[in-house]
C-alpha cells in the first residue's frame, strides 16, 4: 500500500543534499511544513500511517538521533532535515505539546502527568516516553530513515532504544551531537516563538517571520512555549547536564558521535549536518 499524499509530502525528500533552492522547491518544503500538523497528529493519536516498509524513494535513508541542549537548535535543524532528505521526525516534545491541546478528558493520567513534569522543565519518566515511541515503531520503519528529536534523554531511553531498533532488525547511522554555548543558548530559548498549529519555530531577532508573531506556514497567532519561562529555562539546562549530556559518552562509545558546532546560521549549521553525513558514505 502507498503512503498517503499528506504523509509523503512532509517525509519523502525533495531535493538532492546542497543544491540551490528553486521556487518551486521552497514552495514544496513550505507545503510540507504545513502538511505536518496531520501528520504529527497520527503520532499523536498513534494511527497508522500506511507506508509500505520496502518502499524506497531512492534517496540515502538515514537513521539519526539528534542530541544536543535545550535550545541549541535541535527542531530547527530537524525541520531542515526533514524537508530536503526526507526523513520521518520523531519529536517527543513536540507530542507532548500537542497532547496539551486536546480535551483533558481524553488524556491518559500517564500524558496529564507528563504534562505536568514538562510545564516545571523535568523530564518525562522515562516508562512513559518510551511507551510513547514503542507505540510509534512504524517511524522508524519510514522508507527514507527517521530523525529522533528529543529522544533518548537519558541512559535508560538509550538502552530501551536499541531494544526497539534490534527487534526492528534496525540500527542507528549516527547520533549528531550539536554543540554551542550556555550564553547561546540562552539567548536562542528566549526569543523563540513557536506556532502551536504547524510546529514551525521562529525567533525574534534570527529567524524572524515575515508579519510580527504570525507564522509564515499557516498564519496563526505565534506563541512563547510554556518551557521557556525563565525558571524553566535554568531546570532544563540543569536536568539537561545531569540526565542528558551522558549520553554523549554513551554514542562516543559505540562509535556513532558525530559533533557539530552549532552557533552558526540554521544554514551554516544545516551545511556542516550535511558534511558530516556524507562521511558515512
Ligand atoms: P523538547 O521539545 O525536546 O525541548 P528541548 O530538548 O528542550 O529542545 P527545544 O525544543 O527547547 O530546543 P531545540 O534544540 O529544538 O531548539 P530550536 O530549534 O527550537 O522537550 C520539551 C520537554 O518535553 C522536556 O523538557 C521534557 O519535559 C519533555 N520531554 C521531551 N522528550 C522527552 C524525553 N525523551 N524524556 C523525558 N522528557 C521528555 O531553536 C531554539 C531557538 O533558536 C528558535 O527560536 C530558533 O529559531 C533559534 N535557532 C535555532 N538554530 C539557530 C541558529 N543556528 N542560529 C540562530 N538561531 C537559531
Amino acid at each position: 500500500m502507498a503512503p498517503e499524499k499528506n504523509q509523503l509530502a512532509y517525509c519523502a525528500g525533495f531535493v538532492e543534499p546542497c543544491a540551490a533552492l528553486s521556487t518551486k522547491q521552497e514552495e514544496q518544503i513550505m507545503n510540507a511544513q504545513r502538511d505536518k500538523a496531520p501528520w504529527l497528529k497520527a503520532w499523536l493519536e498513534a494511527t497508522e500511517l500506511k507506508l509500505e516498509p520496502g518502499a524506497s524513494t531512492g534517496q540515502r535513508a538515514y537513521r539519526l538521533v539528534l542530541l544536543g541542549a535545550p535550545g541549541v537548535g535541535k527542531g530547527t535543524q530537524a525541520e531542515l532535515l526533514s524537508a530536503r532528505l526526507g526523513p520521518c521526525h520523531l519529536a517527543t516534545g513536540d507530542i507532548f505539546r500537542a497532547a496539551k491541546a486536546l480535551d483533558p478528558a481524553k488524556l491518559s493520567p500517564a500524558l496529564k502527568e507528563a504534562l505536568e513534569y514538562m510545564h516545571r522543565g523535568e523530564l518525562v519518566p522515562d516508562d512513559t516516553v518510551v511507551a510513547l515511541v514503542r507505540e510509534r515503531a512504524h517511524c522508524l520503519r519510514w522508507p527514507t530513515g527517521f530523525l529522533l528529536d528529543g529522544f533518548p534523554r537519558t541512559v535508560p531511553q538509550a538502552e530501551a532504544l536499541e531494544q526497539i531498533l534490534s527487534a526492528e532488525g534496525l540500527a542507528l547511522d549516527a547520533v549528531l551531537n550539536f554543540e554551542s554555548p550556555v550564553e547561546l543558548i540562552v539567548a536562542r530559548l528566549s526569543g523563540r516563538r513557536t506556532c502551536p498549529k504547524c510546529k514551525a519555530v521562529f525567533h525574534i531577532q534570527t529567524r524572524k517571520p515575515k508579519v510580527d508573531n504570525v507564522c509564515d506556514n499557516c498564519g496563526t497567532q505565534l506563541v512563547i512555549r510554556d518551557d521557556d519561562r525563565p525558571e524553566a529555562i535554568r531546570v532544563r539546562l540543569d536536568v539537561y547536564q545531569k540526565s542528558t549530556a551522558p549520553l554523549v559518552e554513551f554514542y562516543r562509545q559505540r562509535g556513532l558521535l558525530l559533533s557539530i558546532p552549532a552557533e552558526g546560521t540554521p544554514e551554516e549549521v544545516y551545511q556542516l549536518t550535511l558534511a558530516a553525513l556524507r562521511k558515512l558514505g
